[in-house]
This record gives C-alpha cells, structure tokens and sequence, in this order.
C-alpha cells in the first residue's frame, strides 16, 4: 500500500507513520504536514532516512498543494491533519474552521478528482458533546460538538459523509477518545502535567477536575486505524474507546505518585468554556466487525509515556525552547518559509 498522510509531523500522525513502517515492510507513506506549531518533524527523526518514507510540506487548505500530493499516486490519504487543541479554539476559533473544514474539504476534492483513493477522516469523539454519569455514544449517536473544536470536527464529518453519500467515494470516518503516549505536544493535560509536575510547578486542574475521559495509548489508536484502511467498511463510522476512563484529579494524582511528587502542587483555576464533562464511546462495532482490541494497558501506558518525558529531555528543551520549528530548514536545507508562504 502507499499511503498519503496528512499531518503526520504531528503526536498521532507520527506514531502511525511510525507503526506503519515497523510492521508494514512493503507499505510506502508521504507524510503531507504544514508544520504549523503542533508539526515537529523531530518525531520522526528515526525514520526520516527510510526509503519508503517521504515529507513533502503543504496545507490541505490549497489546493494545488493537495492536488499536488495526491498525483503522487496512493492508495489511501489518512487526513489526521487539524488544529487539534480545545483551549486555542476558545480563544480563535478561525484557524479550526479554515484548516479543519475548508481544508478536509479541499483534501476530499482533490481526492474526489483523483479517483479510487480510499479517505480515512480521523475524527474525535468530540463530535457528539457531552455525557452524564452513565452510558457512552454509539456511532448512530447524535452530534451535538461544544467546542469549537468539536464544531470544526464534526463539519469535517458531514462532509466527508456528503462526499460518500454524493460522489460514491471510498470514505470511513474514525471517532477516538482522548489519546496520550510518548511526543504529544506539552499543552494537552498529560505531557503539561508531567513537565510541570517535573519542574515543581503548578498543576492547573479546570474546574471541580471531576471531568472524565477515556484514554487510549497512541499505538492503539494507530491499530485500530490500521485495521479499519483494510477492511472498515466504505461510508462507516467507527467509534475507537479503550473504556478506560479517569476523572482529571485521578489522573493527575497517579502522574504526582509516579514521579513521587505531592498533590499539594494541584492547583484549582478557572473552568474552560463550554467545558464537556465526560466522554466515553462504545467500540463494540470495531471490535465486532474487525476484532481489533487495546493492548496497552492504562497505567502501564501512563508509566512509560512519563518515562519517556522523562528521558528525552532534548525533545522537551526544544519544544519549549521553539528550536524544534527550525528542524525542516536544517534537514531540506530550503529557506524557512513562512506558513503565509507555503
Ligand atoms: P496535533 O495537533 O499533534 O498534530 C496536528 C498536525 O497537523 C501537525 O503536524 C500540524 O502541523 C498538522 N497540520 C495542521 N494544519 C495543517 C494543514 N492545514 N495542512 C497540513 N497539515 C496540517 O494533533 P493530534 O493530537 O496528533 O491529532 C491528530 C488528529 O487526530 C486530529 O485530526 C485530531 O482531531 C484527531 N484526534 C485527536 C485526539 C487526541 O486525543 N489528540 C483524539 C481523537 C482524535
Ligand atoms: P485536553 O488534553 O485539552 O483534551 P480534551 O479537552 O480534548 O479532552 O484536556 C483533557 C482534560 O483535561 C479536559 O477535561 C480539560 C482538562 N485540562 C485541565 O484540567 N487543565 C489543563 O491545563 C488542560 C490542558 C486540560
């Protein structure tokens, strides 16, 4: 197979990318990534010399670019390229619209325009809002997104669905519960907490912290879409949940307790917006049909992804520094363009 991923330089787009090429030893991937401050190409620093992987910079919002790529030739487009943080959104929600719909949008016309590909829309469960104590969402549940994030997310949804229902084409669209794992960029609640824990600073925790997530390891999340490119079927949803769900107060706690540090550093700040107090998806569909199950049990995932924060301290330098957005330039040895520019 030859894949074409988008946003690949980012934390779950490089650990498929990673995963693909471990286990595939014929399958050829393009990582497609605008390298906006969520692509970091030192993710992929170990696989960068493979033969069967190529980078090409671009935004799925332009067409040529998209078109560009596509022409490459591929079986497949994985689209996990997105504006991906809930906080950023509340704050300007402009970018999500333009990257997460105009840009799915322009992504599924390029491929419309190429014909055959099959189109994997990596979706979150977001999309349907917010649970109470009980239950979880099935793939039939209503959409009913709080962020604008989410919002940005499930118009991504419709329109790959419109372009299946319309044109007939090959599309699955993928809703995962929260994810965590080695390389996630630090303002998402595990890697913050982590450094900050690290560094004996505050832990801002929104809000009461009784909010639940489920939490799937990046890898599981990578299989479960692996196994739904070969064989989910054209015009599905699949939900993707470990059923592992933690308040954000337990989780935080377990993170103090692996790195023997107090609960005193928890601090209480104000609630986020529009704040969603619990997810939780039913997969029975994807495990039924595909018989795809996590691997990565909770707190053992938990424990090596703090090792990992723990252990690869020059990715953190460089992150926090901002030297990581400089690795393109080094490596394609191009003048760094800007992003107005690319
Ligand atoms: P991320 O923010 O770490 O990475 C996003 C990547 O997309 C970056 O490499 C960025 O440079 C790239 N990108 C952004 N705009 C682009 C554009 N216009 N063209 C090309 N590339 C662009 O995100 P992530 O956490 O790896 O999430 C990947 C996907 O998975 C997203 O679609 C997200 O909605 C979805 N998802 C994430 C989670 C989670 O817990 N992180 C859960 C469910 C679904
Ligand atoms: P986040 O990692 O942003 O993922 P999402 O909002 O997509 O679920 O946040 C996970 C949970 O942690 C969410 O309930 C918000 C909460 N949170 C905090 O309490 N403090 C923080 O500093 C962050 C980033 C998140």
């Amino acid at each position: 197979m030859k894949l074409i991923i988008t946003g690949g330089a980012g934390f779950i787009g490089s650990g498929f990318i990673r995963h693909i090429l471990q286990t595939r030893s014929d399958w050829q991937v393009i990582n497609f990534d605008a390298l906006t401050y969520a692509g970091n190409l030192e993710n992929l620093s170990d696989v960068e010399d493979n033969p069967r992987y190529q980078f090409v910079r671009g935004s799925i919002d332009k067409y040529e670019q998209a078109r560009d790529v596509v022409a490459r030739g591929a079986d497949a487009i994985i689209n996990f390229a997105a504006e991906s943080h809930v906080d950023r959104s509340i704050m300007d929600a402009a970018s999500f619209v333009q990257t997460n719909v105009v840009g799915t949008q322009i992504l599924l016309e390029a491929a419309r325009k190429a014909r055959g590909l099959r189109f994997i829309q990596v979706s979150t469960d977001e999309v349907y809002g917010t649970l109470g104590p009980t239950g979880s969402f099935t793939e039939t549940s209503p959409l009913a997104p709080n962020s604008p994030y989410a919002a940005s997310k499930a118009c991504a949804d419709l329109l790959a669905r419109s372009y299946h229902s319309t044109y007939g084409m090959d599309i699955v669209i993928t809703r995962c519960c929260n994810n965590y794992g080695p390389r996630q960029f630090p303002e998402k609640l595990i890697p913050l907490m982590t450094l900050n824990a690290l560094q004996n600073r505050k832990l801002p925790i929104y809000g009461d912290g009784l909010y639940t997530r489920d939490w799937v390891h990046v890898l599981d999340h990578s299989r479960a879409i692996e196994a739904i490119l070969e064989d989910g079927q054209p015009g599905s949803v699949y939900n993707i949940g470990a059923d592992h769900e933690e308040t954000n107060l337990d989780l935080v706690r377990k993170i103090l307790s692996l790195l023997n540090k107090p609960d005193s550093l928890i601090e209480s700040v104000r609630d986020r917006p529009g704040h969603d107090r619990r997810y939780a998806v039913d997969a029975t569909k994807l495990r039924d049909e595909l018989g795809w199950a996590p691997i990565v049990p909770f707190d053992q995932g938990l424990r090596e992804t703090i090792h990992w924060y723990q252990s690869n301290r020059s990715w953190v330098d460089r992150v926090s520094s901002g030297e990581y957005r400089g690795y393109y330039h080094r490596m394609y040895g191009e003048r760094e363009k800007t992003l107005d520019e690319i």
